[in-house]
């Protein structure tokens, strides 16, 4: 698959890789006791139904579906293979059976179907579209793997309106360094850049509106859309103060139903 992005590359890195994976599971993570704090909130009842993980990175979620949701199937996708590889020996070590766990390697800028699913979950998709039509495949190729009703959970990560030197100092109090902010483009269909990096690992994405992506879902064939505020997890005890973060991040949980 091709890698048309810095941020791509990472993945590939066996060293980067190990770090990213402590991440996922870092409990004092402001990213994880507010973003996926709210998303698990959102999520109504998994059991027995057919999840699409899309990108699906080292399957953290995946697992966590089938183990503790009791989902009876998750499809994960991702571009990246080397992570699909890794989060297979993961769900061996983890106690996942064969086939609860199917992966697959695609690109979501191209809509092709990979399974029928009753839920869908695309968390940090979005910010790999560089422009609106990338925005509108991507909701594309999620529609077209969810049954007819089925709902698909995303995360949108809008980002402060603030100027790049507010964001700047903003990311230093979550211990993230950014390199690159671009200025607040004039209109909501155009996506600001931005490329930070912590604990060694580089993000290069584009941050959108949550009206911009609401917008590709419905010209994808989406027939609702709704949006749900970040919320912090209230047993959170890391040392980061996640309202300001929640201010910094600027998103939502996006539901979108088919
Ligand atoms: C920050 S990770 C998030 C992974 C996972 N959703 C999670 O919450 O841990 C972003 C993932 O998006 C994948 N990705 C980026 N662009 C993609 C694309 N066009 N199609 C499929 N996966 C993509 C990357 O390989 C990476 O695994």
């Amino acid at each position: 698959m091709a890698v048309d992005n810095n941020m791509l590359q990472d993945y590939y890195s066996d060293d980067k890789l190990e770090k990213y994976a402590a991440a996922c599971v870092d409990l004092k993570s402001p990213s994880i006791s507010t973003r996926y704090y709210t998303l698990y909130s959102s999520l109504p009842s998994l059991k027995d139904k057919t999840v699409l993980d899309l990108p699906c990175g080292l399957g953290f979620k995946a697992r966590k579906f089938i183990l503790e949701y009791k989902a009876s199937k998750v499809v994960g996708v991702d571009i990246v293979q080397k992570q699909l590889d890794v989060s297979r020996q993961l769900d061996v070590k983890a106690g996942v059976q064969d086939g609860q766990i199917e992966y697959v390697c695609h690109d979501a800028k191209i809509a092709k179907e990979i399974c029928q699913a009753d839920i869908c979950v695309a968390v940090h998709l979005f910010c790999f579209a560089k422009n609106f039509d990338e925005l509108v495949s991507m909701a594309s190729c999620l529609i077209m793997n969810l049954k007819q009703g089925g709902q698909c959970y995303s995360l949108s990560c809008s980002l402060s309106k603030e100027d790049k030197q507010t964001i700047i100092q903003l990311f230093q109090t979550f211990d993230y360094f950014a390199s690159r902010v671009d200025p607040l483009p004039d209109e909501i269909l155009v996506p600001r850049r931005l490329i930070y990096s912590n604990e060694g690992f580089n993000y290069d994405m584009y941050a959108w509106d949550a009206e911009a992506i609401k917008k590709a879902f419905i010209m994808a064939g989406f027939s609702r859309v709704e949006l749900v505020p970040y919320k912090a997890d209230p047993e959170y005890s890391g040392p980061y103060n996640l309202e300001e973060y929640m201010k910094t991040v600027d998103g939502q949980v996006v539901i979108a139903v088919k």
